[in-house]
C-alpha cells in the first residue's frame, strides 16, 4: 500500500486528515489553559506546570505535541508560541476565530459525525441552545470589516439614516453602521436574550446607545412602524427560514422599508470556481450547508437565483450582488423597494 511515490502520496493523504482532526483539540487546550498567553515569553515545562497550576506529566506531553503540529518552537528546553498562534492570539478577529474553533468543535465535529445517522431518517437536532447563539453571533463577526466596507457600495446605503438590522446578533453591525453614519438611528431586531444583552452593551461601548435601539423578539411577530427604514440589513441568517418562510420574511422587510429602501441580505454561497478552489473556501462552504441542513430548524445555503425570484414576488425591483472578500463565497445580495 505504501511503495512507490503514489504509496507515499496516498499515507501523506491519509496523515493530513488524521492530523488536521488532532490538531484543533491541541489548539483549544492551549488557548483554554491559557497555556498559550504564558508561552508568548520562552518557558521551559517545569516553570509552566508551576504557573499555571497543571499535572505536569499531561502538560510535558501536551508541550511535545504542540511542538509537534508547530504550534509551539523549542530552544534548549524553552517553548514559546509559534507565529501562528501568535496571530490567533492578535488578530483584530481574535475573538470570532477563537469562537470558531469552539464552533468546529463542539457544533460542527458531532453533527458531521450523525449525518449517516440523520440520513437513514434520525430525526435532526435543533440548532440554537444558548451557548450556540453566542457562539454563532460571534462567529458571524469574523468577515466583519470587509462587510461594512462592501456594505457602503450597497445602491443607497449611503443615505440611509433609518436603519434595521434583522437577527442583530452581537450588535456589532448596527454599532459599525452607526459609527460610520454619525447621522443615521437604528434598531436592532435579536431573537435571543442572552445575545441581545451583549447587543446593548456593544452600542454602549460604541457610545452609539443613543442613536441606537435594540428589542427582543421575532422579526416576523414584532409590532413595528410600517414604511419607516431606509435600509434593511439581514447579515447571515437568511438560512435560518425555509423558503415559505423566505417569502414572507421578504414580504415583511419590503413592508417595513421607505421608498426606495435597500435591503442587503448578507449570506454565505456554495460558490465552485477557480478562486474558491484554489483558497479551500469550496471546501468550507459545502460543509456548511450540510452542517446546516443536519437541524430540523435550519436550512440549506441559499441559491442567489432563487433568492431574487422571491425577491421579485415581494415587491421589490432592482437588485444586485457584491461580493464580500475574495472568491465570492460571502456577498451581499441587494434589492430596493419601488419609489415612494
Ligand atoms: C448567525 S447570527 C448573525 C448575527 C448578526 N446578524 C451577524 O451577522 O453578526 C443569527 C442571529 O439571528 C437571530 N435570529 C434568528 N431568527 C430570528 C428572528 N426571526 N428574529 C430575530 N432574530 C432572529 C439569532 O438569534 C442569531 O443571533
Amino acid at each position: 500500500m505504501t511503495s512507490g511515490i503514489g504509496g507515499i502520496r496516498r499515507m501523506r493523504s491519509l496523515a493530513g486528515i488524521v492530523q488536521g482532526h488532532l490538531r484543533l483539540p491541541l489548539l483549544r487546550i492551549g488557548l483554554r489553559t491559557g497555556l498559550f498567553e504564558a508561552l508568548r515569553e520562552p518557558r521551559d515545562a517545569s516553570e509552566l506546570a508551576e504557573r499555571l497550576e497543571l499535572a505536569p506529566d499531561l502538560l510535558e506531553s501536551w508541550l511535545r505535541a504542540a511542538h509537534a503540529h508547530r504550534l509551539v518552537r523549542c530552544k534548549e528546553g524553552k517553548y514559546q508560541i509559534s507565529g501562528f498562534v501568535s496571530w490567533l492570539l492578535d488578530a483584530e478577529e481574535a475573538p470570532a476565530i477563537r469562537a470558531l474553533l469552539d464552533h468546529t468543535a463542539l457544533t460542527y465535529a458531532p453533527r458531521l459525525d450523525q449525518i449517516s445517522e440523520l440520513m437513514e431518517g434520525g430525526e435532526r437536532p435543533e440548532f440554537g441552545s444558548p451557548e450556540e447563539a453566542l457562539r454563532t453571533a460571534a462567529v458571524a463577526r469574523m468577515m466583519e470589516r470587509q462587510a461594512i466596507a462592501a456594505l457602503a457600495r450597497v445602491p443607497g446605503v449611503r443615505a440611509a439614516r433609518r436603519v434595521l438590522d434583522i437577527g442583530c446578533g452581537q450588535g456589532t453591525y448596527l454599532a459599525g453602521v452607526l459609527a460610520h453614519y454619525r447621522d443615521a438611528h437604528g434598531l436592532g431586531i435579536e431573537l435571543d436574550p442572552a445575545v441581545a444583552e451583549e447587543a446593548q452593551r456593544t452600542l454602549r461601548e460604541a457610545q452609539v446607545s443613543r442613536r441606537g435601539e435594540i428589542r427582543v423578539g421575532d422579526f416576523m411577530t414584532l409590532d413595528l412602524a410600517e414604511g419607516s427604514y431606509d435600509l434593511a440589513l439581514l447579515n447571515n441568517l437568511v438560512y435560518y427560514f425555509s423558503r415559505e418562510q423566505r417569502r414572507a420574511l421578504f414580504e415583511r422587510v419590503s413592508g417595513c422599508l421607505a421608498g426606495h429602501g435597500v435591503f442587503a441580505i448578507q449570506t454565505t454561497i456554495a460558490a465552485d470556481d477557480r478562486v474558491t478552489r484554489a483558497l479551500g473556501v469550496d471546501q468550507s462552504t459545502a460543509t456548511f450547508d450540510l452542517v446546516l441542513r443536519a437541524h430540523r430548524n435550519l436550512y440549506g445555503l441559499p441559491d442567489p437565483e432563487e433568492v431574487f425570484s422571491d425577491l421579485r414576488e415581494a415587491g421589490f425591483e432592482e437588485m444586485g450582488s457584491i461580493s464580500i472578500g475574495p472568491g465570492g463565497s460571502l456577498r451581499y445580495l441587494w434589492a430596493r423597494t419601488g419609489s415612494p
